[in-house]
């Protein structure tokens, strides 16, 4: 049985009280929510403060992104070592703004992911296809090549420590939820694939979170789908009562 996995990616929103606030006020309400796994993924600037709020609670903190280098001369950069520095559990890797707004490709992702790994960091790999190419018959072609390229050289055991998000980029941000069918139906062939690659103990095990305008109206269906192992929620990640709604119908 897969724990339903609920992560708040608050991308860059809040400032640095605003951010303790709701990390607290997340924390006060979690033990209500048993038997599913919480994280929340703050702008690298709050992970510190944010961190602090989680101390003893059952809230992981996560990074959005980080660098594939563990130090050096890399201007503006944050290193994995860092992120586990700050106490970071989680890192999210190949978020479709990260693909589309600032360039990273699947070799990047893959080099990223290998470098959080090394440091036991568990990395949430988001894969989607733009809506041209949904309306064009190639999700499960533009998922297939985005999870291979970026699980390249990954072994089965180090699959344990991963995560994979689909989130159709047309579902992002624009209130526009998949469908529960459509995102089962996606989240089997990721499913298939882990399959291929690896093994079937490795496929039962990954969990496969959904994102895209997730909200509590629409969490329950989404998560009762099989392959629906969890949610990577956005927008509604920086409202308390929404993100308690969504742990709610995950628990
Ligand atoms: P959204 O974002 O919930 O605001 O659609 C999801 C995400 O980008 O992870």
């Amino acid at each position: 049985m897969r724990k339903p996995f609920i992560a708040g990616n608050w991308k860059m929103n809040l400032d640095s009280s605003g951010a303790v606030q709701l990390a607290a006020e997340i924390v006060k309400h979690s033990s209500a929510f048993q038997g599913i796994d919480i994280a929340i993924c703050p702008p690298a600037v709050y992970l510190l403060a944010v961190g602090g709020e989680l101390e003893n609670s059952a809230v992981a903190l996560g990074a959005q992104n980080m660098y594939f280098e563990p130090s050096g001369a890399f201007t503006g950069e944050i290193s994995g070592p860092m992120l586990r520095d700050v106490g970071c559990r989680y890192v999210i890797l190949g978020h479709s703004e990260r693909r589309h707004i600032l360039g990273e490709t699947d070799a990047e992702i893959n080099r990223k992911i290998d470098a959080a790994l090394a440091v036991d960091l568990n990395p949430i790999l988001c894969v989607g296809e733009l809506l041209e190419e949904r309306e064009a018959g190639e999700t499960e072609a533009v998922v297939e090549k985005q999870l291979s390229g970026s699980l390249q050289g990954i072994s089965a055991s180090q699959m344990s420590s991963v995560t994979i998000a689909y989130e159709p980029v047309w579902a992002i941000g624009t209130g526009k939820v998949a469908t529960p069918e459509q995102a089962q139906e996606v989240h089997a062939d990721l499913r298939r694939m882990i399959r291929d690659c690896y093994n079937a103990e490795t496929a039962d095990a990954v969990r496969i979170q959904y994102g895209g305008s997730v909200k509590p109206s629409n969490a329950a269906n989404l998560l009762s789908q099989s392959d629906v192992d969890g949610a990577l929620v956005g927008g509604a990640s920086l409202n308390i009562e929404d993100f308690l709604g969504i742990l709610a119908e995950a628990t």
